[in-house]
């Protein structure tokens, strides 16, 4: 991902607004999200998490060893798995990319669309990790997927949504091989937005053309993990779905559930989410793998803090910049997030 800076230029783009009722699960449903932490498999060292903890550029088998892992961990979980594979120029020549996608009940014509990249920036002269870089949310997806794959299994009681269900991109080739440019960065989601621009989809309920106007929102994570993270609300037309995170945010420490994070001002909860920072709507402003889907009309939920955490491409990118009640916080904040949104209910006999 690359700071760009280019305010000046001036983006148009309708994005229409998503009308839609979104339903706050009551106290007692959230309390039982929040048991579904398990702290074991949100460790750096722990069992979900390792395996992402290591270099993986694009082009490499380390990248295909890790590409299998999380191919795997979804194929256990019966999620639909497709590999988007590819060969692109690159300054090294070409290189072989794969997206990978996943999608739960792939029969729903609507989907909430969480995306991360799970390639790491290529680095000839030390070992470059990238945990926040986006090793830490891919676990974080690969969790939300694990925690709530029982409520979202077709024909469940908590699971009242006909249509929409929740789709996963693990992008490859995010980073520059050489530096951040228009044909060096974001192979991946280059080629996947252009391809399901011109794919054809058609639903017996629902006027949709391609693969693109299945996604709702794509919401993409990106150098999570460190502790004073201080996330932009970047867009207008998913503006109140960054209010919403502020809302869970709020309701989550309400209920005790979120862990204390130490900072500079001492132990305590800050909010993550920054409603007036000077990025307000200024979603152009960072290069990173939504802009292909931007660009095509996709609304967008980008979830990277600014300023960038100190350790961004660097050496110091690596498991011991990551606090673990960070990552425990934003599992629980975005699987809740995913839960509300898809209207799944762990408790539904609580409701009127
Ligand atoms: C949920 O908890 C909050 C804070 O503890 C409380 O103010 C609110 O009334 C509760 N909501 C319901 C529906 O009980
Ligand atoms: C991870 O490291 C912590 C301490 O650094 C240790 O207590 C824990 O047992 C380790 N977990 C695994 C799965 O190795
Ligand atoms: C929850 O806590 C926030 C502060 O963290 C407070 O502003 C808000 O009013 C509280 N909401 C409820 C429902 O208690
Ligand atoms: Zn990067």
């Amino acid at each position: 991902m690359k700071w760009s800076m280019l305010l000046n230029r001036l983006f148009f783009c309708c994005i229409p607004l998503i009308v839609q009722c979104y339903k706050e699960l009551p106290n007692e449903s959230l309390r039982h999200l929040a048991k579904f932490t398990d702290p074991e498999r949100l460790a750096v060292n722990g069992t979900l998490m390792k395996p992402l903890l290591v270099e993986r550029v694009s082009g490499t088998s380390a990248n295909i060893r890790v590409r299998e892992y999380i191919v795997q961990h979804f194929e256990d979980l019966g999620w639909h798995v497709e590999l988007d594979e590819f060969t692109d120029a690159t300054p090294f020549g070409e290189k072989q990319f794969a997206n990978i996608i996943v999608t739960q009940n792939p029969d729903k014509p609507s989907r909430l669309v969480l995306a991360a990249h799970y390639d790491s920036m290529y680095q000839p002269d030390f070992e470059f990790i990238g945990a926040t870089d986006s090793a830490i949310p891919c676990g974080i997806l690969m969790n939300i997927a694990e925690t709530l794959d029982d409520l979202l299994s077709d024909g469940s009681i908590h699971y009242r949504q006909k249509d929409k269900t929740v789709q996963m991109i693990f992008f490859d080739g995010e980073e520059a091989f050489q530096q951040w440019g228009p044909t060096d960065s974001i192979y991946g989601a280059r080629h996947l937005a252009e391809k399901w621009e011109s794919s054809i989809v058609t639903h017996p309920k629902k006027v949709m053309k391609n693969r693109l106007d299945q996604m709702e929102v794509l919401v993409l994570l990106d150098l999570l993990g460190t502790p004073n993270a201080q996330f932009p609300n970047f867009y207008r037309s998913t503006s109140w779905l960054f209010y919403k995170l502020i809302g869970i945010e709020n309701r989550l420490n309400n209920q005790s559930i979120l862990k204390t994070v130490s900072s500079k001002t001492g132990e305590r909860l800050i909010s993550m989410f920054n409603p007036n920072s000077f990025l307000t709507f200024m979603g152009e402003a960072i290069g990173d793998d939504h802009v292909p889907f931007l660009t095509r009309g996709v609304n967008i939920l980008h979830m990277i803090p600014h300023p960038f955490p100190s350790v961004w491409h660097n050496r110091g990118d690596n498991a011991d910049c990551i606090d673990q009640a960070v990552v425990e916080n934003l599992a629980v904040i975005f699987r809740t997030f995913a839960a509300e949104y898809l209207e799944l209910d762990p408790l539904p006999h609580n409701e009127l």
